[in-house]
């Protein structure tokens, strides 16, 4: 198995229906024969992180808006000191279906909340280490919508709210337009294109970052 100093910490990104769940499997069983490979989620990935999820999927006491990312961001912080971290320091990849950019489009774009704020705090539930690479799965929200609908499963609390989903979508572009961690890829290739294309583009940036040692 190789290692990586440091570790090598991906993030999923986009709105629900975009494919970031599938696209999480197809990477990790083309790296974890390579590597020690964890996938994880947020929120929801440990102990702490499946009582908040409930609490913020299924909103059935009334939760407001800072409320909601505070929440969220204790599931952060709970899942990078237990899981996150841990793994890193062990010289593994990590990749993480949504991580702190979810926050920041969600209840930065979504709720108005302020964004600088959210940032920090993002900041230090992380204890300042940011991903590596983003994977941002760019689809329309219509598409992304009859994704979800064709799944069956019921859609919850926030998944309903249809004209927030085309405001996640402008939040999404919007903030990972200036930044250089992030790959956009367009969500609306085949599950196999995209899969193909995501490996190349992980298999290129672990080589850009990584010393190896075997
Ligand atoms: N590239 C793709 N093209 C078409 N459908 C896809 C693609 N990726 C995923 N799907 C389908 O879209 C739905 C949502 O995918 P999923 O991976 O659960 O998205 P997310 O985790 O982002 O909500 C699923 O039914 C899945 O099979
Ligand atoms: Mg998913």
């Amino acid at each position: 198995m190789k290692t990586i100093t440091n570790g090598f910490l991906i993030a999923l990104e986009g709105i629900d229906g975009t494919g970031k769940t599938t696209l999480c499997a197809a990477l990790a069983q083309a790296f974890s024969t390579t590597y020690k490979l964890i996938t994880t989620k947020e929120p929801g990935a440990t102990e702490l992180g499946k009582l908040l999820r409930h609490t913020l999927l299924h909103k059935e006491v009334p939760v407001c808006d800072k409320a909601e990312f505070l929440l969220f961001a204790t599931d952060r912080a709970q899942h990078f000191n237990q899981v996150v971290l841990p793994h890193l320091q062990a010289g593994g990849i990590v990749i993480s279906d949504r991580m702190a950019d979810s926050s920041l489009v969600y209840q930065g774009y979504g709720r108005s909340l302020d964004l600088n704020t959210l940032q920090m705090i993002n900041d230090w539930a992380m204890n300042g280490r940011n991903p590596d690479l983003v994977l941002y799965l760019q689809l329309p929200a219509a598409v992304a919508y009859q994704r979800m609908k064709a799944r069956n499963i019921p859609l919850n609390a926030i998944e309903q709210e249809t004209a927030l989903m085309h405001r996640l979508t402008e939040g999404f572009d919007a903030l990972v337009a200036p930044r250089d961690n992030v790959v956009t890829l367009d969500a609306q290739m085949s599950k196999e294109e995209l899969a193909e294309h995501a490996i190349t583009i992980v298999t290129e940036k672990i080589k850009a970052h990584a010393v190896y040692a075997q």
